[in-house]
């Protein structure tokens, strides 16, 4: 039909434009974009949606395209303002949502599947997305082509049309082909879990190395949906669903598929060479701080838990906290100290996050690497969560992982002890041995926290008695940031000082002591 054919050249376009933009980032049109955003007003979602409508089956040039998108995805995210200049270089902008239902399946754990969908909706909340509703099917496996069985794909497709939604997000991963099976039928876009994951990495990443892991992990994601995209992009673009003759063929050609795999695999070469450059550097700052024998303490645990908060309230450090997933991906060192006034570092790690995506595991290295290298491991559990015992669960099977990271001694925070009831705070006390109760947001307990911390952290190894000389002032600021004092007293020839030191402070103190 002539009609179809007129569509040929702006549905090749716009699945073009989806490699392009995974292929090419333009600082310079990131911040376009964000200047465009700071002045654009905000509309409301319903005319958002008209201009989203008015844009599809256009002929636009892609420069153009680019900007409108990006202002759309900046308006999104409001709530992220900080992040700005980083959410114009999300790839996925295509699957930018906005009003969305999800679904899930589940074998026979009804509670669980319920838990695990509420944690999608944070997830969805966190990309900047409504959620409107939820269904739940049980079935022993998804189905083969629309993932729901078709009776409740049906029955999805009337909760999308009445809630007004855009898009489905499913709590697991879709096959392509289930993809465009389950969009057929509920004639909105569909999602699935590791899409909005990569989503919210894109929009979090901060290093260098944390952006580069994300652009591999959703270059892997996206390349063996090639096909696909094309094939929901002409739908887009079109104006209209599936249901004729044609529409699998209008992706683009095989040609052009080929082209963008390879460009797609030189780009992702590309990105492992630089990801491999970037090592020695975080390696050497490593080394750096292990050779001052400031010890580190790791904060690990689920997403939400409250890491952010809590190492805020433990150090100075003016860290974002929101209330949404993710907040931190790459790993945030701050010094904090003892009540004994001992320096340490707090190392910040990205929330875990169950099933996650193997495309992300690459992406989490870099956290995964420093805990590894902790002296205590601080493992923040949200108390008042409907599961935290599985979340620790979660996270202890992921530490199990890690070479070398159940030797490192671990306390666990139980946090929100604010909004969980006393009673469970003495189960999950009961269940975790070495567990403190707090409240990072009142600071409740965080005193006792702070304290058995710092009876966990490598005691210094010599034990010197000394005096240093006034004009060694500096060596008594080592002594005290670095050492434990049992005694200290101003004498004529200098600073008296009795306490344990690492063995770099003792060599230098014996070539001054004047005692
Ligand atoms: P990710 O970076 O996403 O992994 O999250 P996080 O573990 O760093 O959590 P974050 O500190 O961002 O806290 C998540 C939400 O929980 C925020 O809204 C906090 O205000 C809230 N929160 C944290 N600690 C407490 C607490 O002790 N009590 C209460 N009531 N809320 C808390």
């Amino acid at each position: 039909m002539t009609e179809d054919h007129s569509h040929n050249d702006p549905d090749i376009k716009r699945a073009e434009d989806v490699v392009a933009r995974v292929l090419a980032r333009s600082k310079k049109r990131a911040q376009l974009a964000y200047a465009e955003s700071a002045k654009t007003p905000d509309i409301p979602l319903a005319s958002q949606a008209t201009s989203l409508q008015s844009t599809r089956g256009q002929t636009e040039n892609s420069a153009g395209a680019l900007e409108r998108e990006a202002r759309r995805g900046t308006r999104r995210v409001e709530s992220l303002s900080t992040e700005l200049e980083d959410v114009s270089e999300v790839e996925y902008r295509q699957v930018r949502l906005e009003r969305v239902v999800l679904v899930g399946i589940y074998e026979d754990d009804e509670g669980a599947a319920e838990n695990s969908l509420h944690e999608l909706a944070a997830l969805a909340e966190t990309a900047g997305s409504k959620v409107l509703d939820g269904v739940l099917q049980r079935r022993m496996a998804p189905d083969p082509a629309t993932y729901l069985g078709s009776g409740k794909a049906k029955e999805l497709a009337r909760i999308v049309a009445s809630v007004g939604a855009d898009t489905v997000i499913v709590d697991g991963e879709l096959a392509p082909s289930q993809r465009r099976g389950l969009e057929d039928v509920v004639k909105v876009k569909v999602v699935d879990r590791t899409a909005l994951i990569l989503d919210i990495f894109a929009q979090h990443a901060k290093s260098r190395e944390g952006k580069a892991q994300v652009e591999l992990a959703q270059l892997e994601y996206l390349l063996p949906r090639l096909r696909g995209w094309g094939e929901s992009m002409s739908r887009q673009a079109g104006g209209r669903v599936a249901g004729g003759e044609g529409i699998g063929s209008r992706g683009p050609g095989e040609t052009k598929i080929e082209l963008d795999r390879r460009r797609i695999h030189q780009r992702m070469s590309k990105l492992r060479k630089q990801i491999k450059g970037m090592k020695p550097s975080r390696e050497t700052q490593r080394q750096n701080r292990r050779a001052g024998h400031v010890p580190s303490v790791a904060i690990v645990g689920y997403t939400n838990a409250g890491k952010s908060t809590l190492l805020n309230r433990l150090t100075d450090a003016d860290v974002m906290v929101q209330d949404a997933l993710f907040a931190t991906l790459d790993p945030t060192v701050r010094q904090a100290e003892t009540p004994e006034h001992r320096l340490y570092t707090l190392v910040d790690t990205v929330g875990f996050v169950r099933n996650l995506p193997t495309q992300l595991v690459e992406a989490f290295r870099s956290t995964l690497e420093e805990v590894a290298d902790a002296d205590v491991i601080l493992h923040v559990v949200d108390a008042a969560h409907p599961d935290p015992m599985g979340q620790v669960r979660t996270v202890h099977e992921v530490l199990a992982d890690i070479e070398g990271a159940l030797d490192i001694p671990e306390l666990i925070a139980l946090n929100k002890a604010d909004l969980a009831s006393p009673e469970q705070i003495a189960i999950l006390r009961s269940q975790i041995p070495n567990s403190v109760a707090i409240s990072a947001a009142t600071g409740a307990g965080i005193e006792d926290l702070r304290r058995q911390i710092s009876d966990m952290l490598p005691r210094p190894a010599k034990h010197v008695d000394v005096v240093i000389p006034y004009d060694h002032g500096d060596l008594v600021h080592r002594f005290h940031e670095t050492g434990e004092i049992d005694f200290e007293e101003y004498l004529p020839a200098g600073t008296h000082l009795v306490g344990r030191v690492d063995a770099g402070l003792a060599f230098d103190l014996s070539d001054v002591d004047a005692s």
